[in-house]
């Protein structure tokens, strides 16, 4: 089924497992119609934070993610290992995006704040019923070499759409659990 109401349903579907209580994804979603959903929110708020001047160049430095990706080195890692660059990737975005909620930012800017911190969460649930390993935090004192400084909150998004549109992407297109016969 490739109708917009299918990737409709996926969606409510994927949105329903990110509130508190209820269970984990029955089956995998491999349908990258629903990242690309994600992504084009990603957009809305990166243009969001574009426009806004102000009250988003508050001087900062933000913890993100390095977007690159060297298709080499990345097909040289393992699954476990390409996971936990993603994963430890949308858990400092989430981190740093969680961390504006707090900058008295507009309402229209707090609502893609809001949202993007809701996609992070229902990233992670898709990854989840993909089976694709969970994070887990580096050993203390360990420094993350694949994580970067970003100076603006519009610079802080971008990098937000890149590493969806890079590594979550791969991660996800070459999920194991997808490319097991017809599913
Ligand atoms: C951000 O970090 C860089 C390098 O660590 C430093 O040169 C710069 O002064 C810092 N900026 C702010 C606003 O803290
Ligand atoms: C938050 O922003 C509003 C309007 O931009 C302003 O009136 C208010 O004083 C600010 N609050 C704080 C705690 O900075
Ligand atoms: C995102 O960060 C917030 C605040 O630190 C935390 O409460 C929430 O559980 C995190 N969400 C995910 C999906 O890691
Ligand atoms: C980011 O900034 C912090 C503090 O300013 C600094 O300690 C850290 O080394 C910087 N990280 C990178 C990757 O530049």
């Amino acid at each position: 089924m490739f109708h917009g109401s299918g990737l409709f349903a996926l969606l409510l579907m994927v949105l329903e497992w990110t509130r508190p209580g209820l269970s984990s994804p029955l089956r995998p979603i491999c349908d990258l119609r629903v990242l690309d959903h994600f992504i084009k929110e990603a957009w809305d708020a990166e243009a969001a934070m574009r426009a806004c001047k102000d009250a988003c160049s508050i001087a900062t430095n933000f913890t993100a993610p390095l977007t690159r990706v060297d298709f080499d080195v990345w097909e040289a890692m393992n699954i476990e290992e390409q996971a936990q660059e993603v994963q430890s990737g949308l858990h400092v975005l989430n981190e740093t995006i969680s961390s504006l909620q707090a900058s008295n930012q507009t309402d229209v800017l707090q609502s893609h704040i809001d949202a993007s911190i809701s996609n992070i969460a229902s990233i992670r649930q898709v990854l989840r019923s993909l089976s694709i390993p969970e994070y887990v935090p580096p050993a203390s004192g360990g420094e993350d070499k694949e994580m970067q400084n970003v100076s603006s909150i519009s610079e802080l998004f971008q990098v937000h759409i890149n590493f969806l549109r890079g590594k979550v992407r791969l991660l996800l297109a070459n999920a194991p659990v997808c490319h097991q016969g017809v599913s």
